[in-house]
């Protein structure tokens, strides 16, 4: 059997894709490896959301090379959102990678190989220059397929993530990734709730449903399901035990979502909702379509109706022309919604996109000083919940369990609200375990199982 490595970078729509792309090299002869030295094929599956990715994706490539040499059948590929960024790039820097394809090209993975294997034959016997396969650019809305192959069955899978959606059409102006994976396109409904309920029958507890913005799920396609029938039809027709999702945009939450929360059994009490700033002048900038009045409407409505919801959020600090009073918004928006965690990133410039025409001009000494004051911030209102939470019974989908670590918290797992929580007791992963919280970190909880 050949052997395939996979690296991936990035965020979870990458890490399903590699998924993905294992089951679809597994239907090409191939098993995958963790030790790259092993493989016949190596495959960078790439992420350009922020920048430095080009030159993180060219030093691993650096360090390929002299494997390529000791082993001339070895096959090279390059993946995902820098592949489509930088398309000819990439071969014309690196003449050794055989294979460039964008994430709308993933399912043909199996031809894409097979093409490159009898390449790779033709060059060491007959000694002929190699071209490489490119393949980038988008398929029309109406022509995307989705991939709808499963990897291979893991021994005790608990949590999943599950495609619903691909590509991106809002205009963010700071966002790269409509320029790299293509136009919104909406995965039919029924492939989804065959694809869950294939994952429960494996014996998976959870799923996280997975889009850029799967708000719009369905609003584009005639005859759809809107998102919010979609997570009733989940809870209806499967028997999932916990949905998530991501990642949502503000402007597309309305009152049929909030009600799914408030009456979707299986929906969990939290919410990622990436806020980017919270000040209004910013978000106009960023073209994010919502004010912050907007945006604490959401909160304050689903607060009212869920009283144990949990948000988390994204920020970005330092966009151009962002002043101190501005960034201070964003801490006071923090303090006002009590988010338990927030992603942070510093901006950073790229390629194709509208800020990209403004001035990078805020000086990294002073985003990084914001960068530090949000952290700082994030820490102590997270704190601040874990601690009120001491005492609380939460259910606990148990993920791991070890008795072997010699402390007493053998298992751990997550609260419905996404926290971890590490807790005495014996149990197997993939259990509900009713645990209470004894003590707080910053970042996660300990507790007993009750
Ligand atoms: N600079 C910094 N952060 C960015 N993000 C997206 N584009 C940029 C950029 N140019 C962040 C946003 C988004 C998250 C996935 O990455 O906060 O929600
Ligand atoms: Fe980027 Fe905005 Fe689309 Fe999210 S919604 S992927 S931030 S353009």
């Amino acid at each position: 059997m050949k052997q395939a490595y996979i690296k991936t970078y990035g965020c979870q729509m990458n890490e399903q894709d590699s998924s993905q792309m294992k089951g679809l090299l597994s239907s090409a002869g191939y098993t995958t490896t963790i030790d790259q030295h092993e493989a016949d094929f190596i495959l960078l599956n790439t992420c350009s959301i922020r920048e430095k990715a080009v030159h993180k994706l060219y030093s691993d490539l650096g360090r390929i090379r002299p494997l390529t040499e000791d082993h001339p059948r070895l096959i090279v590929g390059v993946s995902g959102c820098v592949a489509e960024q930088e398309k000819k790039n990439i071969t014309n820097r690196f003449p050794f990678v055989n294979l460039v394809f964008g994430p709308d090209h993933i399912r043909h993975l199996p031809e894409m190989i097979k093409e490159a294997e009898d390449q790779r034959v033709q060059k060491i016997d007959a000694d002929q220059v190699e071209s490489s396969i490119i393949r980038t650019g988008f398929d029309k809305r109406q022509d995307f397929q989705f991939v709808n192959v499963l990897p291979e069955a893991e021994e005790n899978p608990v949590k999943a993530f599950v495609n619903i959606q691909k590509g991106c059409d809002n205009i963010c102006s700071f966002c790269i990734v409509p320029f790299v994976r293509g136009r919104e396109v909406s995965r039919p409904h029924e492939q989804i709730i065959d694809e869950i309920q294939e994952l429960v029958d494996r014996g998976v507890k959870e799923v996280m449903l997975l889009g850029q913005n799967v708000n719009s799920y369905g609003l584009k396609t005639t005859g759809g399901v809107t998102f919010a029938g979609l997570l009733e039809e989940i809870a209806a027709k499967t028997k999932l035990k916990r949905l998530r999702f991501t990642t949502s945009h503000p402007k597309d939450v309305h009152e049929d979502l909030i009600d799914q929360y408030a009456n979707n059994p299986i929906l969990v009490p939290h919410f990622h909702l990436p806020v980017q700033s919270g000040n209004d002048r910013i978000l106009d900038l960023m073209k994010r379509q919502y004010t912050r009045e907007k945006f604490m409407w959401i909160v304050n409505q689903l607060k009212k109706r869920v009283p144990d919801i949990r948000f988390s959020s994204d920020i970005i600090v330092g966009f151009p022309t962002e002043t101190e009073a501005e960034f201070a918004d964003t801490l006071s928006l923090m303090e006002e919604v009590r988010f338990d965690q927030v992603f942070s990133f510093v901006y950073s410039t790229r390629p194709y996109t509208k800020a990209a025409k403004m001035e990078d001009d805020i000086a990294k000494s002073i985003k990084d000083e914001r960068l530090q004051r949000l952290f700082a911030l994030n820490k102590k209102i997270s704190f601040e919940i874990n601690e009120s939470e001491v005492g609380q019974v939460f259910e606990v989908l148990v993920e791991d369990y070890n008795e072997d670590t010699g402390h007493e918290y053998a298992c751990m797992g997550r609260s419905p609200q996404n926290k971890i929580i590490h807790f005495a007791g014996k149990a197997q992963p993939g259990e509900l375990v009713d645990v209470k919280v004894t003590k707080a970190n910053p970042y996660s909880l300990y507790g007993e199982a009750v």
